[in-house]
């Protein structure tokens, strides 16, 4: 198994139990980060198995890569919103489990080079991949008053959106994530300064890299590549994903509202496996504190489905 300081896989065991349905089936790691998942599931899988993993950061196909040296492993660069274009046609609707486990690495994170982190100064970027062209640099210097506003209040649901935007424009240009540090610190002031700062640039980041849009059509794509019988599982890591997550599995679509077909059944293309979230354990948080947010879910296609 890998469990590199790059990336400590999270909820490994509980999401592989889950996602195993056929030792010997297709399975597509989206978020392949590491490999720590996709390591974990070969080694459970049989000869005949075979694993896509997906990712659209080159760091992250590199480590992993290194980390996996299995027949029945590819590596695929690409964003898994469209996953469908991105593995063969043959194992399309064959799939027996596709797994997402969202958002960015430690690695990611921690490298101020990448730009998604407040601890250190470093260029505003948080692309997750070089195949983005927007970077929180364009974001932060170009966007209007009301859209920054927008941004920080929906994706980082931030309530001192409006003061900190302000504070943004004024003072333009913002060249290093210590500026717009310095920006969210002039408005938050004391204890609440920290949760500010990782709501702002949690917002940036999902602007950035377009993340709820992704995981929309990455979990539409999904479910259509499953085989009837097959599971899909997520683990976000905050509750704007956690809530599209939710709804689809509940009701096939992003807003949650259940719609019957002409004979009352339930318009949806999978079945949750059960309704509330599962969490890390204790042990799991203490020794790997990234855990402490992350909501496990799980949904299966129908076997009579098309
Ligand atoms: C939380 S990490 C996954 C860690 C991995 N499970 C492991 O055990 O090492 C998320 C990874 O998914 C990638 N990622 C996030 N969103 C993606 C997307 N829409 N398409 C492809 N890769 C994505 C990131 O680049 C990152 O490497």
């Amino acid at each position: 198994m890998t469990s590199t300081s790059y990336h400590i896989p999270v909820m490994l065991r509980e999401s592989l139990e889950l996602l195993i349905t056929d030792t010997e089936g297709i399975y597509a790691d989206g978020t392949l980060g590491a490999g720590g998942h996709s390591a974990g599931l070969l080694d459970q899988l049989g000869r005949g198995a075979r694993v896509f993993g997906i990712d659209h950061d080159d760091e992250a196909l590199k480590e992993a890569s290194g980390n996996i040296n299995d027949s029945r492993f590819t590596a695929v660069k690409g964003n898994f919103g469209y996953i469908s274009t991105l593995l063969p046609p043959d194992v399309h609707g064959k799939l027996s489990g596709v797994l997402l486990d969202l958002g960015v690495s430690s690695h990611q994170i921690d490298d101020p080079a990448r730009g998604f982190s407040f601890r250190e100064s470093g260029p505003l970027d948080m692309r997750m991949s070089n195949l983005r062209a927007l970077s929180a640099h364009d974001v932060v210097n170009s966007y209007s008053y009301e859209n920054l506003r927008n941004i920080l209040f929906q994706y980082g649901e931030e309530r001192k959106s409006g003061l900190i935007a302000k504070k943004i424009i004024a003072r333009r240009p913002l060249e290093t994530t210590g500026d717009l540090k310095a920006c969210v610190e002039e408005v938050v002031r004391g204890p609440h300064t920290v949760k500010s700062l990782a709501r702002v640039f949690q917002a940036i980041r999902i602007e950035v890299n377009q993340e709820l849009e992704m995981l929309r059509t990455g979990l539409e794509s999904a479910a259509e590549m499953l085989r009837p019988g097959g599971r899909l599982v997520v683990i976000s890591y905050h509750s704007l994903e956690d809530r599209l997550v939710k709804n689809f599995f509940k009701s096939g679509n992003f807003s949650g509202k259940q719609e019957k077909d002409f004979y009352g059944n339930l318009e949806r293309p999978l079945e949750p496996l059960f309704t509330k979230p599962r969490y890390a354990t204790e042990e799991e948080i203490s020794s790997n504190p990234r855990s402490r947010s992350a909501r496990l879910r799980a949904a299966e296609k129908a076997e009579d489905a098309s």
